[in-house]
């Protein structure tokens, strides 16, 4: 199945856009098992499903979260984990159960094993029904960097010096930009039943043109997304400039 692409005016409405379609799967499933995705690209989203909860009572207390990605070696109170930040801009303001809750631990004294718990976790839980994305400005998916192969599961991946700049910015120097990260496999991420890609500005316009267009290349890992049965981008006018 070909991507499906919705363009929008900006970033405010591809936030309301893609909160909207999140709501939605909610209202008709309670208990959906949702992917969640971090950086600031999802922000605006989280922002309006709060909105939603407080607002309008959307509920999120059958619902159960797998994350695609952590550093390794941040605790959960560092402010660049994922943790942190989930709980900063999701969590804690709506009536999710924290038990509910899953993102890899960036602490595991076994990270190889611990990936294939975490593996397991998404299976007990009957699979993902609907994976929210981002995507790097070198086409990555979670931390599914280029080379990552197709079939690969949730594991310990090394982080690009592209994608460690990138990520800089939140931090104080890139040397504390961690080297590694737990990430969700592209095979994994292939697994849920619908994926929702949000794609914001002109940085991200390539990365977005060659996954929805150019060939499927482990070289810019989202175009594996045109194998999907279900996968719809949201992005805005900047970033589906190289769309045509
Ligand atoms: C990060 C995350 C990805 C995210 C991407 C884009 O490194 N691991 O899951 O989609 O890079 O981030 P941003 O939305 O900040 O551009």
């Amino acid at each position: 199945m070909p991507i499906k692409v919705i363009v929008v005016k900006d970033y405010e409405e591809l936030s309301l856009r893609a909160a909207r379609h999140i709501a939605k799967a909610l209202r008709a499933k309670p208990n959906l098992v949702l992917g969640l995705a971090t950086g600031s690209t999802p922000e605006g989203c989280y922002r309006e499903l709060v909105r939603l909860h407080q607002e309008e009572g959307l509920d999120f207390s059958q619902v159960v979260t797998f994350n695609l990605d952590e550093y390794l070696g941040l605790p959960p109170e560092h402010e660049q984990s994922y943790h942190y930040y989930m709980r900063k801009k999701l969590f804690d303001h709506i009536n999710i159960r924290p038990e509910n809750t899953h993102i890899p631990d960036g602490l595991a004294e076994d990270p190889e094993a611990y990936c294939q718990e975490y593996e397991a976790m998404i299976r007990a839980a009957g699979g993902i029904d609907l994976q929210l994305l981002g995507i790097g400005r070198n086409g990555h998916i979670g931390f599914n960097e280029p080379g990552s192969p197709f079939d690969s599961r949730t594991r310990v991946v090394k982080l690009t010096e592209t994608t460690r700049r990138d990520n800089a910015r939140f931090f104080r120097s890139l040397e504390e930009v961690p080297i590694h990260a737990v990430t969700m496999g592209l095979a994994t991420i292939m697994e849920a039943r619908e994926i929702l890609l949000l794609a914001s500005g002109a940085s991200k316009a390539e990365a977005v043109a060659r996954a929805v267009k150019g060939p499927k290349t482990t070289e810019l890992p989202a175009s594996i997304l045109q194998d999907h049965a279900n996968c719809t981008f949201i992005v805005d006018e900047a970033a589906a400039e190289g769309l045509g």
